[in-house]
């Protein structure tokens, strides 16, 4: 299984790796098979799954329902759930409380924070009770309203420092990774070279360590003009209408169900176990 100390070895010989977000157990169950070496159960589920316009109104009871899925299905990846806006922003023991729950009731080895001041303190506290912690700047899209929307951060020499200091502290503070979004490629490689840890970058140009990609964004699943930053490794959302369209073409003429699918009385091929036929599982 991949831990953080491996994620650590990777930096330290120099080994680019990936990262994708899962929220479904089938999902995290091919990934994992594939070698994905670290899922995030990102907050951004709640666009990409639940249709919301911001992952604002995701909450702590729809993290765990998806990361729990997810645990079900990966064997080998290390799982990192994501704290939701508002599970840890309040106080110090929400975050523990919080954290706790990911770990103890959903399987997951790590958590993911996002910004940095308060959350310098709540990454020490966490890794202290032995919680990994993730931390996550630039573009940090809980800031949404702070930021005026989704914009590429550390575009000036201020706005650089700052998330460099915040980096170094959270370094400091035990975190054993950093995610880097919409930031200069310029700043991801500078962070990057500084860092003992490892960082993984989305939007944040190929100095980083590693790339991480939301799994919708990956497969061609969102659909529409993409951010810059992505590139979609397949074409689902064209491949499932092909599909619907083809199924509903067999259900009008009357092609599907052929005698392949069909139960008889007689010599048919008992089901051992219908979940195994249903699922592959
Ligand atoms: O929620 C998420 O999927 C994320 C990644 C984009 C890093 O935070």
């Amino acid at each position: 299984m991949t831990t953080v100390l491996d994620v650590q070895r990777f930096k330290d010989e120099g080994r680019r790796f990936a990262m994708l977000t899962a929220y479904d157990f089938l999902s995290a169950k091919i990934l994992d098979e594939a070698g994905i070496p670290i899922l995030l159960v990102g907050d951004s589920l709640g666009m990409v799954m639940l249709g919301h316009p911001t992952t604002l109104p995701v909450t702590m009871d729809d993290m765990l329902h998806h990361a729990k899925a997810v645990s079900r299905g990966a064997r080998q990846a290390l799982l990192v759930g994501d704290m939701p806006f508002m599970s840890y922003q309040a106080s110090v023991e929400d975050a523990l409380t919080n954290a706790g729950r990911f770990v103890q009731e959903a399987g997951m080895h790590a958590v993911k924070l996002e910004g940095g001041g308060r959350v310098v303190e709540i990454t020490k506290r966490l890794t202290e009770i032995g919680i990994p912690v993730m931390g996550h700047l630039g573009l940090t899209p809980q800031f949404v309203h702070q930021m005026g929307g989704f914009k590429v951060q550390g575009k000036t020499d201020k706005q650089a420092a700052r998330i460099k200091a915040d980096a170094r502290a959270l370094q400091d503070a035990g975190a054993f990774s950093l995610v880097l979004e919409g930031v200069p490629s310029k700043l991801g490689a500078e962070i990057t070279q500084e860092l003992r840890i490892p960082t993984i970058g989305i939007g944040a140009g190929p100095g980083t360590d590693g790339q991480v990609l939301v799994f919708h964004d990956f497969l061609g699943l969102t659909t529409g003009k993409a951010p810059k930053f992505v590139k979609r490794y397949a074409n689902l959302a064209e491949e499932i209408s092909r599909a619907a369209g083809a199924f509903m073409d067999d259900v009008r003429t009357g092609t599907f169900p052929g005698p392949e699918h069909e139960y008889t009385t007689n010599g048919s091929v008992p089901v051992k176990d219908p979940t195994e036929v249903r699922y592959g599982a």
